[in-house]
């Protein structure tokens, strides 16, 4: 009895979270069953065989799943804040190239890196998925900061080797020899932490990397990330550069980049009725940034089209172009963007409620890493226990406490943060 129970750890708390985007489910004084690294039941009464386990009890805390954020430049930390009164095609030639390029010298990213990963720790991201730099050193460095930390990562070394000043760009050749190297050395070095292909953006990767990526993703089974349709001066690029394709999403199609493996594009301002449907039917999930998306004046991506047409969507910070790592800021700009996009589409938009972006932030996102973003059974236990008395009385219902915490909390509210069943100690800030 005591040994078949020797894994079993129970959580006991307010508990919050997601099945699905249109159902929060709360529960009073909950306990939370986890076996190992994955989550057994949710029960308001604890079950007669779980009686001699230990609790751990969080009293009145809110106890959430962890945030996942689709979306962020580990090497545009430091820019955070930086060149935001431009749009996308200047700013990347005018802040975010030259700042990247400093990752050339692993000294630079073991002065950043440690901060980044700081970061996400301290805003409750449990999992994400980054573009890190095109350089092969730094990368490896990220990701072995990841793994160190116990949070879940893929991390992406960068693919760009054409239209991109000579400071920053690539040597095909290279480009993908250092990319194998990273897939060969990382794909098996940790269950929570994964590379992933990722080609910049059609613009900056010739046909010739783009088939080459494709290749390896398939023959590696190694997932893919890029970015689509953001800005109408990217998307009048696209065409121009590829004026034998019908529009952005099958350029990357074409080359096998587009949901043969597990795909996130992120953005998608401007997508089609046609490229969201094949979105849709590749299982190409879209990360949506609105916090990006307003600074750098590129639009409103409209999220209820691409969730009306059974597209998996997720939340990015896009940190640099995105200036906050928190990913409850990004559900309540999610929130204001898709109102704002209701009142343009002459109210046939419908605005996303919390409740949705809250899944989409959690489960959402979730879904790109397996069984995670809520308590089902199953799911991994990727956790926060958040103390939000300070925000004012606790006397609401749990959903109300989650909306109230998710506009006007911050990090200062989690208490713990829990990643497949392992409590996630703080970081060093520095290598
Ligand atoms: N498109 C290509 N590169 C980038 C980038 O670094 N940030 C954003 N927001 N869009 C991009
Ligand atoms: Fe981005």
């Amino acid at each position: 009895m005591i040994n078949e129970h020797k894994h079993i750890q129970v959580y006991k708390g307010n508990i919050v979270h997601s099945p699905s985007i249109d159902r929060l489910e709360t529960m009073e004084n909950g306990y939370l069953v986890v076996n190992k690294d994955s989550v057994t039941g949710m029960y308001q009464k604890l079950p007669e065989k779980y009686q001699n386990c230990a609790v751990r009890d969080f009293g009145h805390r809110l106890i959430l799943p962890g945030f996942v954020d689709l979306h962020f430049h580990a090497p545009q930390f430091a820019n955070r804040g930086l060149g935001l009164d431009k749009e996308l095609l200047p700013w990347l030639e005018e802040y975010t190239f030259p700042e990247e390029s400093k990752f050339k010298n692993l000294s630079y990213a073991k002065e950043i890196y440690p901060q980044v990963v700081h970061a996400l720790w301290k805003n409750g991201t449990t999992r994400s998925v980054i573009f890190a730099s095109v350089h092969k050193d730094s990368t490896k460095y990220l990701l072995d900061l990841f793994i160190d930390s116990g949070l879940g990562a893929f991390v992406g070394k960068v693919n760009m080797d054409r239209n991109c000043p000579d400071f920053i760009v690539e040597d095909s050749t290279q480009s993908l020899s250092e990319t194998l190297e990273i897939i060969e050395e990382y794909s098996n070095k940790s269950p929570l932490v994964r590379p992933i292909i990722t080609p910049r953006f059609v613009p900056t990767c010739s046909v010739p990397l783009m088939e080459k990526l494709g290749a390896f993703a398939m023959d590696h089974k190694v997932f893919i990330q890029s970015h689509i349709s953001e800005n109408q001066g990217e998307v009048d690029w696209v065409k121009e550069l590829h004026p034998e394709s019908v529009d952005y999403a099958s350029i990357y199609d074409q080359y096998g980049l587009f949901g043969h493996q597990p795909t996130i594009m992120a953005h998608c301002v401007f997508n089609t009725e046609k490229e969201i449907q094949l979105m849709a039917k590749s299982g190409v999930y879209a990360a949506h940034c609105p916090n990006a998306n307003y600074n750098l004046a590129s639009g409103i991506m409209p999220v209820r089209s691409f969730l009306d047409k059974g597209v998996s969507v997720g939340l990015g910070t896009d940190v640099g172009a995105g200036h906050q790592v928190s990913i409850p800021k990004v559900m309540t700009a999610a929130v204001q963007a898709s109102k704002i996009k209701w009142l343009e589409s002459n109210k046939t938009l419908e605005p996303l409620k919390l409740a949705e972006v809250f899944y989409l932030g959690t489960k959402g996102g979730g879904k790109f890493f397996g069984k995670v973003g809520s308590f089902e059974p199953d799911y991994a236990f990727d956790a926060l226990i958040i103390d939000d008395r300070e925000l004012g009385t606790l006397d609401l219902s749990l959903t109300e406490r989650l909306e109230r915490y998710l506009y006007i909390g911050d990090d200062r509210h989690i208490e713990k943060r829990y990643v497949a069943g392992k409590e996630v100690s703080e970081p060093k800030k520095t290598s």
